[in-house]
């Protein structure tokens, strides 16, 4: 990237982006989204990957409802994935063996979220840590004092944790002493998280709620402070598509859509100088494929307009769920286009890749 005249940059290229956060639905809530419609979005917002997360109906807690999972996505995805397993409270260790290599990971619920797949139970924390094979990487929910518990097992089990959408200043800080230990952790960050505050619920209403739930100026501070320093790994979007109608109800649903709306958010701080583009490429695409273990395809990149200034609009989004917590901020940053295999998948309005054609990145349909 060079500093042209009046301010303006050539392109950024990036290779592979992997998102390793988002809940792309389908299967039995397709009225909130699809795989198809759902990894468009993914490659508008500039995705060569994702990672998909187990507990939309039926949750992926055993053999069946891997099995379905990975039919439905082989057939519907139009980028390349890879799908978590989930840890049960009906003990489903036993199966550990025979799943981990069809997935990216283990992904334990350990506060209560979206789903019914709620693990508060430390001992039996403990048994799926042990139980989920080494070299695979474990993803959990933890927040508040539920942090320092995981990290407790971790120091016990050895095993490779990351910790998603991190979103205090003293669970970053917990997380931060556990890396200077020399502890297998790694830390991911939401944009919403960066973006908003427990203030911006007051406009934002239901489309500000999710969990963990947005906190205060002086815990996004502590988190920006650790993404520029090189403490956060990763930024994941946490994509969790619900209709307007159903944040609509009392309760609303929690959950914020986010995968076409993180690149232009992670560009904005890279060009208010917030961000190098190194740490920008690390943060959404390498730091990523190194927890995982994946590399993308040859000739596979995403090329950003850096100077593109422009309002988020939802009409421009291809998300199923049709709305933004960002709708109208400025912005800056635009896909251009997404080359997977040497093949442009999107071009910079249109989604060109078919249902199907994404790969499964960890041992299915490959
Ligand atoms: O806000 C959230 N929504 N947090 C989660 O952990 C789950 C997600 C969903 O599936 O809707
Ligand atoms: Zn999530």
């Amino acid at each position: 990237m060079g500093l042209g005249e009046r301010g303006r940059t050539s392109p950024l290229i990036i290779p592979g982006m992997i998102d390793p956060h988002v809940h792309l639905r389908d299967l039995d809530w397709v009225h909130k989204g699809t795989f198809a419609s759902e990894t468009a979005a993914a490659l508008a917002g500039g995705y060569w990957a994702v990672l998909d997360m187990p507990n939309t109906p039926p949750p992926t807690i055993d053999q069946p409802a891997l099995a379905r999972k990975l039919e439905a996505i082989g057939a519907g995805a139009r980028c390349d994935w890879g799908v978590y397993f989930g840890a049960s409270q009906a003990d489903n260790t036993a199966i550990y063996p025979a799943v981990a290599g069809r997935v990216c990971g283990l992904k334990i619920y350990n506060n209560a979220t979206t789903g019914t797949l709620l693990l508060d139970d430390q001992a039996a924390r403990a048994a799926h840590f042990r139980a989920w094979p080494a070299g695979k990487v474990i993803a959990v929910h933890a927040e508040g004092e539920t942090v320092a518990d995981i990290l407790a097992l971790v120091r016990l089990t050895g095993r490779h944790t990351h910790f998603c959408h991190i979103s205090t200043a003293e669970e970053i800080a917990l997380l931060r002493a556990a890396k200077a230990d020399g502890l297998p952790v790694s830390i991911g960050v939401t944009p919403h998280h960066l973006y908003l505050t427990e203030r911006d619920v007051q406009t934002l209403g239901a489309l500000g709620r999710m969990k963990p739930e947005l906190k205060t100026e002086a815990d996004r501070a502590a988190l920006w402070d650790a993404v520029t320093d090189g403490t956060v790994d990763v930024i994941e979007s946490d994509h969790a598509p619900h209709t307007l109608a159903e944040k609509d109800g009392d309760p609303p649903p929690f959950g914020v859509p986010g995968l076409e709306t993180t690149l232009p958010l992670l560009v904005t701080a890279l060009r208010a100088g917030r961000l190098t583009a190194e740490r920008l490429i690390a943060l959404l695409a390498t730091n990523a494929q190194r927890i995982f273990g994946v590399l993308p395809p040859p000739e596979t990149y995403t090329v950003v307009d850096l100077n593109a200034s422009y309002v988020i609009a939802c009409e421009r989004l291809h998300t199923a769920c049709g709305w933004s917590p960002f709708e109208g901020m400025r912005v800056m940053g635009q896909v251009r286009r997404v080359v997977v295999r040497g093949q442009t998948v999107f071009d910079g309005e249109r989604v060109l890749a078919a249902p199907g054609s994404g790969r499964g990145l960890f041992g299915e349909r490959s």
